[in-house]
């Protein structure tokens, strides 16, 4: 355990003081580690909730914030690229085949319709993930059966 015995020590350090585990170096295969980072986005950003941006960057024709996998659900293109945003479209559009998608992932429209013939378009639409709002802050979790950011903030009024 720390020392917190000096007299400038806030109470609630007290009783939440953590045991100390060692200071030493973390080896760098640790870092660039396959198993690990496998391990790591199985274990932990699966399951995460994670910090996407501020509320106010976004703007819904529905003033609803949604957030999907940015995956196609055709042949799982990238449906933006990682420089590019959302912000200010109309539509999503699939890079690949270029299949529309509505702002709240609905299927918009197949171009060449007749080449998709296995796509049902009633259960075509972008997969929608768990996503909220804390003090301005999005964030979105990967994992549908998440619990609620609230409850995973520790009860922070939302
Ligand atoms: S992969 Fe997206 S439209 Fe085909």
């Amino acid at each position: 355990m720390y020392d917190l015995t000096g007299e400038d020590v806030p109470p609630a350090l007290r009783e939440q003081a953590a045991e100390f585990l060692g200071d030493e170096d973390v080896p760098f295969e640790r870092y660039a580690s396959e198993d690990v980072y496998e391990a790591e986005v199985e274990k932990v950003w699966a399951h995460t909730w994670q910090w996407a941006c501020r509320e106010e960057r976004l703007r819904g024709a529905d003033a609803k914030i949604r957030a999907f996998a940015n995956c196609c659900p055709h042949r799982g293109m990238q449906i933006v690229g990682s420089r590019e945003t959302g912000r200010g479209r109309q539509f999503l559009r699939c890079p690949f085949h270029g299949i529309f998608f509505e702002l709240d992932g609905r299927l918009r429209e197949i171009p060449c319709r007749w080449d998709f013939p296995r796509v049902q378009e009633e259960n075509f639409g972008l997969d929608e993930l768990p996503c909220d709002v804390w003090g301005g802050l999005v964030f979105v979790n990967p994992d549908k059966n998440a619990s609620p950011l609230a409850e995973y903030l520790d009860g922070q009024e939302i």
